[in-house]
């Protein structure tokens, strides 16, 4: 296989039934883009119905057979991701590809979830934990179905850790960059733990998990001037961007457990390679301490027994 795997590489989609988080900007509105084209149908699953009905718009005008359903979720509030994951079930009976693409990231002040969770941690791990739990069921039914979360180079900085002993930041000062780093690391931690758990009981199922690297999206907007500097100078364009969520949701080469994203100046450009998780990430205690401790926050039972 090329190192530069490219939307040349996916394998048809047809017949396929992908759900895309956060589907109506940025990566997961490329994404989706790209997979449509291949013949998928996707359920784009959005927080604000008028911008997911304005991208389902931009997409038709694209491709005009692409097979799409726009439904309402909120990350941010249990209840809706609950509500969400029953009318899928009611509607739709098999998921190939459940892509935990949406994200929050650095608001300048602390905020917390419906639940009372710190947001970045609440919205990027907490929301997707209990989504992919909800969703099990229906994912572990259909064969070779995949889940593919998307984490970020961060969860590599110096300052990525998990705040066990103030996960919410609600005893410590509230630290922006902390506090995202902290939730892309945990959607490392949560991928691989999901690996183990599919592995442990046979599943086909494949858990895998992908970055961006640096992609200019509307993700950077809290980052001031800075970040459009970034932006301009750093950042790669969407259309690789989004290669390595398309890679470990498509490329049948694909193991369940690894992680794809650009290698290149340090994890932030490039096409997307075979990649090594955050240390963090292959600490086994680590991993099923927070499985444990997101069951418990938000009250689900996610067994895979
Ligand atoms: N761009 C990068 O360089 C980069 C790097 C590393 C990782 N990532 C990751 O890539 C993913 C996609 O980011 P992006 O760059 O495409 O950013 P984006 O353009 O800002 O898109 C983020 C998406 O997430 C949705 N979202 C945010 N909060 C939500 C909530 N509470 N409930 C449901 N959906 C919610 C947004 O909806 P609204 O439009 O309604 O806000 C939007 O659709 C994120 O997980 C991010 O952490 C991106």
């Amino acid at each position: 296989m090329s190192n530069k795997w490219n939307t040349n590489n996916i394998p048809s989609q047809d017949g396929k039934l992908i759900v895309v988080t956060g589907a109506n900007s940025g990566l997961g509105l490329g994404t989706t883009k790209e997979l449509v084209k291949k013949g998928a149908q996707v359920v784009m699953v959005v927080r604000d119905m008028n911008k997911g009905k304005q991208a389902e718009t931009e997409i038709l005008s694209e491709t005009p057979n692409a097979q799409l359903d726009v439904m309402q979720m909120d990350l941010s509030d249990l209840d809706s991701v609950r509500d969400f994951a029953q009318k899928f079930k009611d509607k739709y009976k098999k998921l190939d590809v459940l892509i935990n693409n949406a994200g929050v990231m650095t608001p300048p002040e602390r905020f917390e979830t419906k639940q009372g969770f710190e947001g970045q941690f609440g919205t990027n791990h907490l929301g997707h934990f209990v989504l992919t739990s909800e969703l099990f069921e229906v994912i572990n039914n259909t064969p070779n179905s995949r889940i593919v979360t998307v984490s970020s180079a961060v969860a590599k900085f110096k300052d990525a850790d998990i705040y066990w002993s103030d996960l919410q930041f609600e005893k410590t000062p509230y630290h922006k960059m902390k506090t995202y780093a902290q939730s892309k690391l945990a959607n490392q931690l949560f991928g691989k733990e999901l690996d183990q758990k599919l592995k442990s009981i046979g599943s086909q199922t494949l858990s895998v998990m992908a970055h961006p690297g640096y992609t200019a999206t509307k993700l950077q907007r809290h980052m001031g001037l800075m970040g459009r500097i970034m932006n301009v100078l750093m950042a790669q364009k969407l259309e690789m961007g989004i290669l390595p969520t398309l890679r470990a949701a498509t490329d049948t080469n694909v193991k369940g457990g690894e992680y794809y994203g650009p290698l290149k100046m340090n994890n932030l450009r490039g096409y997307p390679e075979l990649n090594t998780l955050a240390d963090k990430a292959e600490d086994s205690k680590e991993r099923i301490k927070l499985w444990n401790i997101s069951e418990e926050l938000t009250n689900t039972k996610f067994e895979i027994n």
